[in-house]
């Protein structure tokens, strides 16, 4: 095991009518917000209206700024930031996914910086202060409630980036499973996937000695994998909305990073193919992590037949412990295909023309990944393999 620090500073509060808190709770920093939200889903649902009333019977001056598109764009967060600056509002609060959340954490950072946003993405430099931040989640997917990234496109040239500092950990995330009943059974699953691909890009480590991480990482899939499929039969079964819930958060705020490296390579490779095709995160991911698992997985074959064994519960092929290791890449490439959800690019509609342009671009700043190094010719080998 590395030696490690760990500080995920976020407070959760979790669970039914938690959102009649918002009020009490942004009182303790500010009294004047940026509510920053997507394109309707919060209005639909009631919540915009309870998030309202809990603000106001606060005392709080609120000012809105909605319509976050999917795969958020650096011309809201710069619109953010400006309105933000014109009124001496202090306090971003999120309510939404990870959309949301990652343009409500580049505003916050970018309010108290003199220069361009984009600067902290490209780094040309380093945020040291932030706004306060806070969340009320409505999809259980990316962890951004409790991580220290945000990721965001920039039209021109559609780069999607991302950043990682502890400072853009929200102070708050208020996650009250009921909003997420109203989710499609097609967001559900993207959501699925990304929170498994954030236990995956970790679980897949050169570290040894990690057992307890290990074992926290299987348990976290295990819960993804047992209850979506109870979900997507039952919408509103509340148990099982919880439980993926809590695992999105448990499985990008870094605690199951602790003493080991991960690898995260596939998401750099998914990212150039949001970026440029605007496809949801966690379809890209299905897509591109089977992919990279087959195209890898031989530089570690035990750590693939650990997966498979302890994750879907597979038998150990002594003779041929590969054909283990691969039965639980098509294990999890079937669970992502039993959601409906694409598995490879042509489904997608996405021919090679552009393997290219994504490739260079992925690694454009030297090769991504840790578990195994990739360079262009192996993001390029991945997006065959994808195809
Ligand atoms: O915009 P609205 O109307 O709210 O609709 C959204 C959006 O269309 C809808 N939705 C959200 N909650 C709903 C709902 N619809 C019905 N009922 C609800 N309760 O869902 C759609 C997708 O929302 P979005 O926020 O885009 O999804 P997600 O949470 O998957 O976020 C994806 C973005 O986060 C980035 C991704 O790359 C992508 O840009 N990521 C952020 C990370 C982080 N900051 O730590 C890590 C991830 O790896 C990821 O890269
Ligand atoms: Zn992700």
């Amino acid at each position: 095991m590395q030696n490690f620090v760990f500080q995920c500073a976020t407070k959760i509060i979790f669970g039914r009518n938690t959102e009649n808190q918002i009020g009490n709770e942004v009182k303790n920093y500010s009294r004047k917000v940026l509510l920053h939200y997507g394109a309707g889903s919060i209005k639909r649902s009631g919540l915009y209206d309870k998030v309202i009333k809990s603000l106001q019977e606060a005392d709080i001056e609120i000012f809105e700024l909605g319509g976050v598109l999917a795969n958020p764009r650096l011309s809201m967060v710069r619109e953010g930031i400006s309105q933000c600056h014109e009124n001496g509002i202090d306090f971003i609060l999120a309510v939404g996914g990870g959309s949301v959340i990652d343009s409500a954490k580049a505003i916050a950072v970018g309010v108290p910086y003199d220069g361009d946003v984009w600067d902290f993405f490209i780094r040309k430099s380093t945020p040291v202060r932030a706004l306060p931040l806070g969340v009320i989640l409505t999809i259980p997917a990316t962890g951004s409630e409790a991580s220290k990234s945000a990721v965001i496109t920039n039209e021109d040239g559609w780069y999607k980036r991302s950043i990682g500092y502890d400072l853009l950990r929200p102070a708050f995330a208020i996650m009250n499973p009921e909003f997420s009943v109203t989710l499609p059974p097609y967001q559900t699953a993207v959501g699925a996937v990304d929170i498994m691909s954030h236990v995956m890009e970790r679980y897949f480590t050169n570290v040894t000695n990690v057992e307890l991480t290990d074992r926290l990482c299987e348990a976290t899939l295990k819960t993804v994998l047992r209850n979506t499929p109870l979900v997507m039969q039952d919408p509103e079964d509340y148990n099982a909305r919880a439980e993926i819930m809590w695992a999105g958060t448990i499985a990008h705020n870094d605690l199951l990073s602790t003493g080991r490296i991960g690898d995260f390579g596939s998401h750099k490779i998914e990212h150039e193919l949001s970026g440029i095709y605007d496809v949801a995160h966690g379809v890209g991911l299905a897509v591109i992590f089977p992919a990279w698992m087959k195209y890898i997985y031989k530089n570690n074959v035990d750590r693939f037949v650990q997966f498979a064994v302890r994750v879907f519960d597979l038998e150990i092929d002594f003779e041929a412990s590969e054909n283990t290791a691969l039965e639980g890449i098509n294990k999890l490439e079937e669970f992502f295909k039993s959601l409906d959800l694409p598995t490879h690019l042509s489904e997608l509609h996405i021919t090679d023309e552009r393997f290219e342009e994504m490739a260079s671009k992925c690694t454009e700043k030297g090769p991504v990944g840790f578990f195994t190094k990739l360079y262009k010719e192996d993001v390029l080998n991945i997006l065959e393999l994808a195809r």
